[in-house]
Order: structure tokens, then C-alpha cells, then sequence
């Protein structure tokens, strides 16, 4: 789709049923994205994510979706302490997560641990720009490539990522002119969060875009609000329940068995 300048839409999403409905919508790529540390767990940070659970979503997501570029997300500290143990993790995404391809936040360093992950035939999306799982760095999550020399360092990043074998590159949170620059010295697919209309596939939390998040982030524009139809979901079952009139089928006996249990009451309470 890149090849050819058709937009491409991704999604991080956390769950088979979601990803069975958004592949039934035509979302071209899912990515079990570490936010699931916020979204799913309730933790303030994406640094909290488990290993296990990250590899545990990626299959549900696979699952849900089994026709649709599946990403997965490496947690923090998954790929840094050595490159063995990031060989590791990311094997563990690939074999029992099914992924598709693994997704690292990263910039010109990360280049000889793409190189490798590459060549031992795992596709990476190298994540620039802001990057999340440094906010106890940085003092948060901040935008990337407002300045000359930080736009300038981005640039740097994803042409060194790509260079070492990126299949992909996501830029997140930057001026579109950060956007641009990197569209100029980069072949492959670039998806965007926060970085404006130019980038060939554009990717939310799918929580921000269906309206269940208090405070979404600036470029999150929601289209649903199923935080409210779920409130008042919940509000109508409370007062179903109450009214003792919660709708739905409901189980019978089988036939005949009402009256032998009837009968067999009646016999006890003779012999009583
Ligand atoms: O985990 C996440 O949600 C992400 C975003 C870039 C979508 O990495």
C-alpha cells in the first residue's frame, strides 16, 4: 500500500474480540502495543508492561485476527539488558505470540540490535521520535523534533534504523516537518502517532478512538463513545436487576420431571 501511496491504518488494540472486529472493519495492521500497561492493567506508566502478558495478547490479538499484520510491542527492559535476551524475547514474540513483526522504541544505537534481530529473520519496526519507555528520563512522554538539532537526531535515527534492516518505522509525536524529513531519506513504510497527515499508515490506541479514554492525547481524535454506551449499559443492567427483569432466555425442566419432583415432595411429606 505504501508502494502504491494508499494511507494504511493500524490500531494498538489488547484483545482477541476487538481485533476480530477490527479486522472485520479492514484495519490493515494491529499492534499489541505496550499502552496495554495503562489501558488493560491500569498502571501510569507503559514501562510496567509484563513480558508474559505482552506475548500472551500478541496471540490473542493473532487469534482474533489471524488475516492482519499482527506487531507486537518489546517492553521495556525486554531488549536492552543484552542483545541475547532481546534475541530472546523477541523469538518468544515471533514463535509463541505469532507475531508478525516486533516493534522496539529506539534510535542510532539500537542499529546493531536490529542488525541482528534482522538477520536472524525477525522484522523490527524501530519506534523514533517520542519514545515512551524513556519518560522516567525525559520527564514524561514529549514531543520529539521541535528543535533544528532534534529533528535533525530523529532523521538520524530512522535512516540508521532502516539501514540496519528495519521492515518498518514509526515515528511518533513530531512536527510535520520531522514527518517529512524522514519520508525524504527513508524507503520503507512509515507509521505515524502524532506526526501529522504525510506518513504512509497512521496508527492509534483504539481506546482513544472509540472515546473510552478521559484524557486522550492531543492528535487522538475519538469517532465512538463507548465509554458512555458502556456506562449506561452497566446504569440499564443495574436497574434490569433490580426490577428483577433482566430479560434473556431462561432454562426448563425437562418434560416430565416437574411432576416426578412434585410427587416425590408429596411422598416425602407423607412419610414425614
Ligand atoms: O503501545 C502503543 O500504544 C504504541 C503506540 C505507538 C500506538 O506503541
Amino acid at each position: 500500500m505504501a508502494a502504491k501511496s494508499e494511507p494504511f491504518a493500524c490500531l494498538a488494540c489488547y484483545d482477541a474480540t476487538t481485533a476480530r472486529w477490527l479486522e472485520r472493519a479492514g484495519v490493515h495492521v494491529l499492534l499489541a502495543g505496550d499502552s496495554a500497561a495503562q489501558v488493560v492493567l491500569g498502571y501510569e506508566r507503559s514501562i510496567d508492561m509484563p513480558m508474559d502478558f505482552a506475548v500472551e495478547i500478541t496471540a490473542a490479538i493473532k487469534r482474533g485476527a489471524p488475516n492482519t499484520l499482527i506487531m507486537a510491542d518489546m517492553p521495556f527492559m525486554s531488549y536492552h539488558a543484552s542483545l541475547d535476551l532481546a534475541m530472546t524475547n523477541a523469538g518468544r514474540f515471533m514463535v509463541q505470540g505469532n507475531a508478525d513483526v516486533v516493534k522496539l522504541e529506539a534510535d542510532e544505537t539500537a542499529a546493531g540490535l536490529v542488525d541482528r534481530l534482522t538477520r536472524a529473520g525477525v522484522p523490527v519496526c524501530a519506534h523514533v521520535g517520542c519514545k515512551p519507555q524513556t519518560s522516567s528520563v525525559t520527564g514524561g512522554p514529549v514531543a520529539a523534533g521541535r528543535t533544528k538539532e532534534q529533528l535533525e537526531q530523529v532523521v538520524r535515527d530512522a535512516k540508521a534504523l532502516e539501514d540496519a534492516g528495519a521492515v518498518l518505522l514509526l515515528v511518533e509525536a513530531v512536527p510535520a516537518e520531522a514527518t517529512r524529513a524522514i519520508l525524504e531519506v527513508t524507503n520503507v513504510p512509515l507509521i505515524g502517532i502524532g506526526a501529522g497527515q504525510d506518513c504512509h499508515g497512521q496508527v492509534l490506541v483504539v481506546n482513544d478512538l472509540l472515546g473510552l479514554t478521559d484524557h486522550p492525547p492531543r492528535f487522538a481524535e475519538p469517532v465512538a463513545d463507548l465509554g458512555n454506551a458502556i456506562m449506561n449499559a452497566g446504569r440499564e443492567w443495574v436497574t434490569r436487576v433490580s426490577k428483577r427483569s433482566i430479560g434473556g432466555g431462561s432454562y426448563s425442566m425437562r418434560p416430565g420431571e416437574a411432576e416426578r419432583l412434585d410427587e416425590s415432595r408429596a411422598r416425602d411429606g407423607q412419610n414425614a
